[in-house]
């Protein structure tokens, strides 16, 4: 079976830069496995996200060597439209991701671009507010929420288009501790579905969901032993 995410080889180099900020990274993950990624601050985490999703290179310039393949597809041959039927990215920092006048609105956006029915639409919203806990927030402007409720709100936009792959970057960072207990069971809950789950983590509590923890350091992704 085609495995959903292959990294081969993979290397980023920033246009400004001389050193690249990682080099041959290899990974292959299987479907329904949750992989967590540690690693300092600026170590490449995100960077690494943004290759996984397209972002890099459809979006950022920069060298990219080596390639992510998507069930079978490098990203490099795929549209961004045709990566996000497959794939959702939830950013770390939530701002960069919610620019509608209403969390309604937000998590339409994507089924409206797919071209879903209104009624479809409109059962999505129920669904994806009332599985993240925030139905209350439905009428709310997202840019006057608080930064949990952000990142929670770009959960449900993210869930709207129902992927077989989630990446989360650091998306616990701002979660108080019941919006971190939702987001576990969130991750178990999208595992056992059979999704494929990425998840970039800064609090090493958070690695009990993972099935495997890998670390990038020093431009290399290796198996974490527990220390940074
Ligand atoms: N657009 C950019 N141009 C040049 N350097 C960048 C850019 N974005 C990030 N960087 C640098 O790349 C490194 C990795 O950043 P990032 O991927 O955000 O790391 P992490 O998510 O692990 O904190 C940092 O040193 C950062 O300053
Ligand atoms: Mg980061």
């Amino acid at each position: 079976m085609t495995h959903p995410i292959v990294i081969e080889h993979l290397g980023f180099t920033f246009p400004n830069k001389k050193e690249s900020l990682f080099s041959d990274i290899n990974l292959q993950i299987e479907k329904g496995e949750v992989v967590s990624i540690v690693g300092l601050s600026g170590s490449g985490k995100s960077t690494l996200c943004y290759c996984l999703s397209g972002i890099i290179p459809h979006m950022r310039k920069g060298r990219l060597e080596g390639k992510v393949m998507i069930k079978g597809r490098s990203t490099s041959e795929m549209t961004i439209p045709e990566i996000s039927t497959k794939l959702g990215i939830l950013f770390q920092n939530p701002d960069t991701q919610l620019f509608s006048p209403t969390v309604e609105d937000e998590i339409a956006f994507g089924p409206e671009n797919m071209g879903m029915t209104r009624s479809a639409i409109a059962k999505r919203i129920d669904d994806v507010l009332e599985k993240v806990g925030i139905t209350k927030l439905r009428f709310k402007n997202p840019k006057e929420l608080s930064g949990g409720e952000k990142q929670l709100v770009a959960l449900t936009s993210v869930l709207s288009l129902d992927p077989e792959i989630l990446i989360f970057d650091e998306a616990m960072s701002q979660l108080d501790s019941d919006g971190k207990k939702m987001m576990k069971k969130m991750i178990s809950e999208l595992k056992h579905q059979g999704k494929t789950l990425i998840t970039i983590e800064h609090d090493f509590d958070n690695l009990r969901v993972a099935d495997r923890v890998k670390l990038l350091k020093n431009g290399k992704l290796k198996d974490f032993n527990g220390e940074l």
